[in-house]
């Protein structure tokens, strides 16, 4: 890659996301100005914290900004109302006023409770998104969608709130656990099935060297996602069209996760599995190109994503899936009926999802 490579998001007010290896060394050339911004919340966690926040508090301070951080807990399991209390008793204390900045640092757990508490801290302050993750990068950072888990349910509570500005350090991949990264490829791999199948090219090609980390081969994904992800948003901001065919593979995949009580499966392996019976359904239905699932499962496979294997009972999947929150008129699925297209179906036949479903088993 040469130079960073700048994405706009089309919304009012646009934004851009910033993608380049070594960004957050280069902060404080990289963000947009900060008009009247005194201080600046750095929200992150665990790991993060100890691999990245000097040079993001540097960068931050160098722009003349006064900095703190605000350590949350790291995990799922803290992405409640109760850490965004412990989060708003921290900008109290801090002062933190209508013009400055929440800068989230992490993965999309602390892009989205971060994003959450500046959305509602003081009716709403600017935040700027740093993800470290590569399902944060691709997916979560950009378009604005911020919340939090209630016992009842993921992502109940929340608030659209663009941020200020996405800054995609492909160097931070490189730390990550082996596993995170391949279900951050299984999330990227959506945008190569409904938008730009270029994506699947470039994973083929060398699905080892995106496995591997190689920072080529995440730029280019991460570049190609980013810019699928932007154009949808500004065509789609709250979600009322398009922007539903970013779901492919979610249908499924969410009722798979509820299932197995998010215990088995990181979110991008069970979008994995998801594409996987999408293709299927799309064949069956004759919607899809025959052999988009031969070819799905030849993609995923090699990058260690989930293909099969399901031990789920069809009719409980079926069942979920009805319950999905965005299923208004009964389920919708997305499919894909050539790499590169997608579009919305409702209503399948019951017995056929369930075959479907049994051929994952
Ligand atoms: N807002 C959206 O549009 C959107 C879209 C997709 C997902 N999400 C949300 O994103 C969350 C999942 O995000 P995730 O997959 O990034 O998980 P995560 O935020 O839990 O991060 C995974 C783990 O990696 C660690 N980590 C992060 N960056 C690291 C790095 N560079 N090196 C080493 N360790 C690092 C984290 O501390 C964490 O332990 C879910 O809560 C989901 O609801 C939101
Ligand atoms: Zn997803």
């Amino acid at each position: 890659m040469t130079g960073p490579v700048r994405i706009a998001v089309g919304v009012a007010p646009p934004y851009d996301v910033v993608i380049a290896p070594g960004l957050l060394d280069e902060l404080a050339a990289v963000l947009p100005p900060l008009p009247h911004a005194r201080r600046a919340a750095l929200v992150t966690t665990g790991d993060v914290r100890a691999l990245y926040a000097d040079r993001v508090t540097a960068g931050l301070r160098a722009r003349g900004l006064g900095v703190e951080s605000v350590i949350v807990p790291d995990g799922e399991e803290a992405k409640t109302l109760a850490t965004v209390t412990t989060v708003y008793h921290r900008l109290a204390a801090m002062r933190l006023g209508r013009d400055d900045v929440v800068v989230a640092l992490g993965g999309g757990v602390i892009g989205d409770l971060a994003g959450f508490a500046a959305a509602t801290w003081n009716r709403g302050v600017a935040v700027v998104q740093l993800p470290t993750t590569l399902l944060a990068q691709v997916d979560a950072a950009i378009g604005g969608k911020t919340g939090v888990n209630l016992a009842e349910g993921k992502n109940l509570v929340g608030a659209f709130h663009q941020p200020l500005a996405v800054v995609a350090d492909i160097i931070a991949l490189a730390s990550l656990p082996a596993r995170e990264l391949r279900a951050g490829l299984g999330e990227a791999v959506k945008y190569g099935f409904i938008a730009d199948p270029a994506v699947l090219d470039l994973l083929e090609r060398d699905p080892k060297a995106a496995v591997a980390g190689d920072p080529e081969v995440l730029g280019a994904v991460v570049q190609r996602g980013v810019a699928v992800k932007a154009r949808i948003v500004a065509a789609d901001e709250r979600e009322a069209g398009e922007r539903a065919l970013l779901n492919y593979g979610h249908t499924f995949g969410h009722a798979f996760e509820v299932l197995t009580g998010y215990g088995t499966y990181r979110h991008g392996e069970a979008v994995a599995l998801g594409m996987v019976a999408a293709a299927r359904l799309g064949e069956r239905l004759g919607v899809s190109e025959p052999g988009l699932t031969d070819r799905t499962v030849g993609l995923l496979a090699p990058l260690g994503l989930p293909t099969g294997g399901l031990r789920l009972d069809p009719a409980a999947v079926w069942e979920v899936l009805g319950r999905d929150k965005k299923a208004r008129d009964g389920v919708r699925f997305v499919l894909c009926r050539t790499p590169g297209d997608a579009c919305l179906v409702g209503q399948p036949d019951r017995r056929l999802v369930e075959e479907v479903l049994r051929s994952l088993l």
